[in-house]
Parts: structure tokens; sequence; C-alpha cells
């Protein structure tokens, strides 16, 4: 006997309703969100996830905090160049970068040409509570986050401001900045095709 048809899987919030043709990048400060909202995303689309800061680290064998130690920021920076290159050429994907990825001309010109970039944007308060004891981070190792937000502010916002779509998430759930993304990636997409 044949058996019954299986039952259709039900229709879900989280079916993607439109497909991404290149990789999705997202710049912004640390900890605005990149890597949590870039992995929900990435389930979303059914895409490969890839955080920048864990891919150096893989490349180089070395904690971030270590290659700053050893190579300062310059070398970092040099790596970082290197390590997104290569993740921009391989197929579509969500790739979180470090929040001063924008800093070095090459990853900006690669990610305009390679990438739709999503600047994640919050409140530098709401970023200074989030990244608060968090000593990883080699730029806020010995200062008070704050005051490196408000430098980060002076000289990456005119940087972020390349990318293709703002984001504001404002102090609200990564749930509800998923949906922010979805639907501001979506009216751009729908620009392009036009
Ligand atoms: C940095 C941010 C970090 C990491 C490194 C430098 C920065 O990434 O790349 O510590 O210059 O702002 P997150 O933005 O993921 O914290």
């Amino acid at each position: 006997m044949t058996p019954p048809p299986e039952p259709a899987p039900p229709e879900t919030a989280a079916r993607p309703t439109f497909t991404l043709p290149r990789t999705v990048a997202l710049v912004g400060l640390m900890g605005v969100g990149k890597t949590t909202i870039g992995r929900r995303l990435a389930d979303h689309f059914h895409l490969p996830f890839v955080d920048a800061d864990e891919e150096i680290e893989k490349a180089a064998g070395r904690s971030i905090a270590d290659i700053f130690a050893e190579f300062g920021e310059v070398g970092f920076r040099d790596g970082e160049q290197r390590v997104i290159a290569r993740l921009l050429d391989e197929p579509a994907r969500i790739l979180a970068t470090g929040g001063g990825a924008l800093t070095h001309p090459l990853t900006r010109e690669r990610l305009k040409e390679k990438a739709i970039t999503v600047w994640l944007k919050t409140d530098i308060k709401v970023l200074a509570r989030r990244v608060a004891n968090k000593p990883h981070r080699p730029l806020i190792k010995d200062r008070d986050p704050i005051d490196v937000l408000k430098e980060h502010v002076k000289t990456r916002y005119p940087l972020y401001e390349m990318a293709d779509i703002v984001v504001d998430t404002g102090d609200q759930s990564h749930a509800r900045a998923l949906e922010l993304v979805l639907d501001a990636l979506k009216r751009h997409l729908d620009g392009e095709s036009k």
C-alpha cells in the first residue's frame, strides 16, 4: 500500500521570502550585534555565516588580542584585509566584519564591489554597556569604552557611510533587529532590480 503523502511543511515567518544575489556584509562599531544578527540572518536565508575575526584567528593561529600585541593594529588590519578579500571571493554568505575593517581602503573597495553592505548602527551608550567587561577586544582593554567609541564615531562613521543600507537597531532585541535588516534588504534589492 502506498503511504499517505507527507503533509506540507507549515508556512513560517522563518521561510525566506527573497534570495540574496551576493554576500551580505555587516559593518558597524563593536558591540552592535554583527555576529548575533549575522547568524540569524544566515539561518533565515539558509546560507553559511562567517565571522571575519574568527577567520583571522584561524588563519593566524592566534587570538585577536595576541595579533594586536605581536603585530600592532597595522599588522592586524593587513591580515584582516587579506582574509576579507578571500571570503568575498567565495560563494554568497553572511559575513560579519570587525568594527575597524573599513579603515583599510582595500577592504572598503572590495566590499563595495562584491557585497551588499549593511551598516548596523546604534547609540554608543548602548554599545558601551554591551562591550563593558568583555576584555577580549584589545582596543578597549585599558580604556573606558565610551571614550574609544566616541573616537570611533568621529573616525569611522564617515567610512560606514559607504554602506548600501543603514539600519538603526536602537536598543531593540536581536529578533526585532533581524526584522529591520530583512525589511531594509528587501527594499534595497527591490530597488536594484528596477
Ligand atoms: C575591532 C573590533 C573587533 C575586532 C578587533 C578590532 C575594532 O571586532 O576586529 O578587536 O577596531 O573596532 P568586533 O567589531 O566584532 O568587536
